[in-house]
């Protein structure tokens, strides 16, 4: 499971969702200082009169008291209590530029009969875990859809449906959201390339079909790429490069730059896998790297760009290995290159230089540089000219023994 979080751009904490419970908390100047919107579902055993274990599950109801919750500059509770004597509470402390919650604690009423029939114990206990909830930016509010379950020995919690922001500034709820690495859109399997044209064929009349081909764009602008993670916010992820798709559908061939200046970065860096999504107006690149020990490279590219048409054109690859460098290097080509990603969607890219791990003090480490961009890459010309002399003077052999045979039988006959 990613620990990590990471950075979007989205419309904001305030989200009525009916069905969530809602509640605010404001600091001793009467300004709104802590927002919580989320759904929790609880399942706690327990033992009854006739010592058997019994299961009582339950949500958050919507009715809450936010009583006991607390502002302070650099610490903050919220603590939510509910029906007869229960209550859900979470710590957040503030770092530098990110603030977390360390500890959760669930307080449970076993005399609340509704809740728990024929409770042996008629004790209020409590389960302190430690939530999945950190590294969220500083005036960001955290968010979360996916279900995350949070195991103790006698309770389980789910959460979802999840916006919390605390340490709010000025009394305002940030519009920047940072989402949990669940709910990011990073193919994990391997998935059928989506074909979603409807091509138009041909027109009947007497006109050619029309092959117009692609007006040439001017090189796309080279974009830095970060993903920053940690307490100190330090990157963990850098991608600088300047990218270009083309998109072939049967007759039609159209190129789309990614520009760098509308794109907004987020994605998560991992052990194993760390990706980048990015996304502009006219396309969403998602990657994903894959550490296998001692090298990288990238594993999946999926693609979503609108084309001129006005169709959404979508294609997946999960079985890539192309940047590949060793762990604690980084990849670089700064010429053209361009990848066939799948039968419809080639990729251009230009000043490329990507590190997915093990970047230190947010710096490129040593880079591995591509073919086209070594020494060598002069040789290939002469390579394949030593070939073909080889090849000339093969056949010539040949020709040469050949001829010297046919002479021999016709002598000797
Ligand atoms: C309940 O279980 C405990 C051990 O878990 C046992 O000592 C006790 O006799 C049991 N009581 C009944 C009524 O079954
Ligand atoms: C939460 O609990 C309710 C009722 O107990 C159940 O209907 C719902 O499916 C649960 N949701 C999740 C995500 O577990
Ligand atoms: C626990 O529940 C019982 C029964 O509903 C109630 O009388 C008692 O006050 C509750 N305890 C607390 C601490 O609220
Ligand atoms: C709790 O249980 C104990 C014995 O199990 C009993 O003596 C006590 O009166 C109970 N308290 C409440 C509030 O029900
Ligand atoms: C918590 O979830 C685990 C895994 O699903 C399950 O084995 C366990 O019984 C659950 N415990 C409770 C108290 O619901
Ligand atoms: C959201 O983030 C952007 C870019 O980081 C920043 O320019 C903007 O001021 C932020 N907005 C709020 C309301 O924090
Ligand atoms: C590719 O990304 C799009 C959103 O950008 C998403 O809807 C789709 O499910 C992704 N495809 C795969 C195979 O993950
Ligand atoms: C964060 O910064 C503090 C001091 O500023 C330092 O002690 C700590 O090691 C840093 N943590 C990371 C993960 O870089
Ligand atoms: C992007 O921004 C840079 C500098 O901020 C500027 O030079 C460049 O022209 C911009 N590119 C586009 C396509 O707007
Ligand atoms: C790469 O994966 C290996 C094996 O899972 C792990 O030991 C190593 O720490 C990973 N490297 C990085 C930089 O995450
Ligand atoms: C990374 O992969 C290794 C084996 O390849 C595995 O043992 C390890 O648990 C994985 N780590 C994470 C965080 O997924
Ligand atoms: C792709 O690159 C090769 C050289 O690697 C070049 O010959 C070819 O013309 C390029 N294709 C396009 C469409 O630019």
């Amino acid at each position: 499971m990613f620990r990590y979080a990471v950075f979007a751009f989205a419309f904001g904490c305030v989200i009525h969702m009916s069905r969530g419970t809602e509640v605010t908390v404001k600091d001793k100047d009467d300004k709104l200082c802590l927002y919580a919107n989320l759904m929790v579902n609880f399942s706690v055993s327990y033992m009854t009169s006739d010592n058997k274990s019994e299961l009582a599950e339950f949500e958050l109801p919507a009715e809450v008291s936010s009583n006991g919750s607390i502002c302070d500059a650099t610490s903050s509770t919220l603590k939510l209590s509910f029906g007869a004597g229960h209550s859900w509470s979470v710590n957040f402390t503030a770092g530098e530029n990110t603030y977390q919650s360390d500890v959760n604690t669930f307080s449970y009423n076993l005399s609340d009969s509704t809740v728990f029939p024929k409770s042996a114990l008629n004790d209020t206990l409590s389960v302190t875990v430690r939530p999945h909830i950190s590294d969220i930016s500083m005036d960001t509010c955290y968010s979360c859809q996916s279900k995350d379950t949070i195991q103790s020995d006698t309770v389980n919690q789910t959460l979802w449906d999840v916006r919390i922001q605390a340490f709010i500034k000025n009394g305002t709820q940030s519009e920047n959201l940072t989402t949990c690495a669940a709910d990011l859109p990073i193919p994990t399997t391997v998935a059928p390339v989506t074909n979603t044209t409807a091509i138009t064929l041909a027109p009947t009349t007497t006109l050619a079909p029309t092959t117009t081909p692609a007006p040439t764009l001017p090189t796309p602008g080279t974009g830095k790429f970060s993903i920053k993670s940690g307490e100190n916010g330090t990157a963990c992820l850098l991608a600088n490069f300047a990218l270009r798709i083309g998109v072939k559908q049967g007759e039609k061939y159209q190129e789309i730059n990614l520009d760098p200046n509308v794109t907004t970065v987020s994605g998560v860096c991992g052990v194993n896998m760390s990706a980048l999504v990015l996304e502009s107006n006219a396309m969403t690149v998602a990657l994903t790297f894959t550490n296998n020990t001692k090298k990288f490279h990238l594993q999946t590219m999926n693609v979503t760009a609108k084309l001129s048409s006005g169709e959404v054109f979508s294609a997946v690859n999960s079985s890539l290995s192309l940047w590949e460098a060793a762990l604690g290097s980084s990849y670089m080509c700064n010429k053209e290159q361009n990848y066939s990603i799948t039968s419809q969607l080639n990729i251009f890219t230009f000043n490329l230089q990507v590190q997915p791990f093990a970047v230190k003090k947010g710096l490129f480490s040593t880079a591995e540089e591509c073919f086209l961009d070594s020494d060598l890459s002069f040789l290939v010309p002469i390579a394949v000219g030593v070939a073909l002399s080889f090849l000339i003077v093969l056949v010539l052999l040949s020709y040469l023994i050949g001829r010297r045979k046919s002479r021999t039988g016709y002598q000797s006959v």
